[in-house]
């Protein structure tokens, strides 16, 4: 091999070297947090909300508590007035369950505290992949922890005058998405109805709930490709409308925000932050 072969070999090696250990040490836990404000405007609110996003904190081995404890940590230094909480708790079983409920409990001694359950949670998905069959044994974590889960149910939340309806659905791949049990497609029962924000894991499911009345809808799912390529994007990200892989979106005069998450699997993200988001209703 000549010299100029022999160093460019060198200089690929290194590079490929140096974004592997950057993809798998550094970027998982740079973590961001990112403020986000949204107009409810059919609905105001007589004051606004600070709502504190997190998604898809996956503990297990590629995800440590440390990590998972130090995003919740920098979420409620934004003194949120709720939580929401949109799945995929864990990757594939429960790691210490107890010190998961302390740390989950921080969120609920500080605010009330909502979530719904994603396809790694359990469930048919997560059963094929050797995961828990059900929800049962993440609910249970998630409710000792003083956390309200909703599984195609209803919540409101209230202070003062503000007020909001926080509906959790069903995983779309686990097969439990039932809007129908909780959202409704008729129009004078929806004007009813208080601001809606919907807790739905997957992002494509808003093609499910096309038909039904809700006013924001906060997803995960995609960890925001965990790879995003200049120009490219993120083609590894798990869904089939690549449009919606990460942040705020208007469609079907709705909100969405599909958060990029907390954890990770396999370890690894590139140009992809780990991140918690504040939202400020109005
Ligand atoms: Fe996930």
């Amino acid at each position: 091999m000549d010299i100029g072969r022999r160093a460019f070999f060198l200089a690929s090696l290194g590079i490929s070297i140096g974004t592997a250990l950057y993809a798998r040490i550094f970027e998982p836990e740079w973590l961001e947090v990112s403020r986000e404000s949204i107009s409810l405007r059919d609905k105001p609110l007589p004051k606004t909300l600070r709502l504190l996003h997190l998604s898809d904190l996956h503990a297990g081995q590629d995800v440590p508590y440390e990590f998972i404890e130090q995003a919740i940590d920098a979420g409620l230094a934004e003194n949120p007035d709720l939580v929401c909480l949109t799945g995929d708790f864990i990757t594939h079983d429960i790691p210490d369950p107890e010190r998961y409920k302390r740390i989950l409990r921080k969120l609920s001694d500080h605010c009330p505290t909502y979530a719904s359950f994603g396809n790694h949670d359990g469930g048919s998905w997560a059963a094929r992949r050797g995961g828990y069959p059900t929800i049962l044994q993440m609910d249970k974590v998630l409710t000792d922890s003083g956390i309200k889960t909703l599984l195609n149910k209803d919540a409101v939340f209230k202070q003062d005058k503000a007020k909001l309806r926080i509906v959790g659905l069903g995983d779309l791949w686990a097969k439990s998405l039932i809007p129908e049990e909780v959202l409704t497609t008729d129009p004078q029962k929806a004007k009813e109805k208080l601001p809606t924000v919907v807790l739905s894991h997957n992002p494509d499911s808003k093609d499910a709930l096309k038909n039904f009345h809700w006013d924001l809808m906060l997803c995960g799912h995609t960890h925001g490709g965990q790879f995003r390529l200049p120009v490219i994007g993120a083609p590894f990200a798990p869904v089939r409308d690549l449009r919606y892989v990460e942040g705020l979106h208007r469609w079907n005069e709705r909100w969405m925000y599909i958060s990029r998450g907390v954890g990770n699997i396999w370890g690894v993200r590139v140009n992809c932050r780990p991140q918690v988001t504040v939202l400020n209703l109005f």
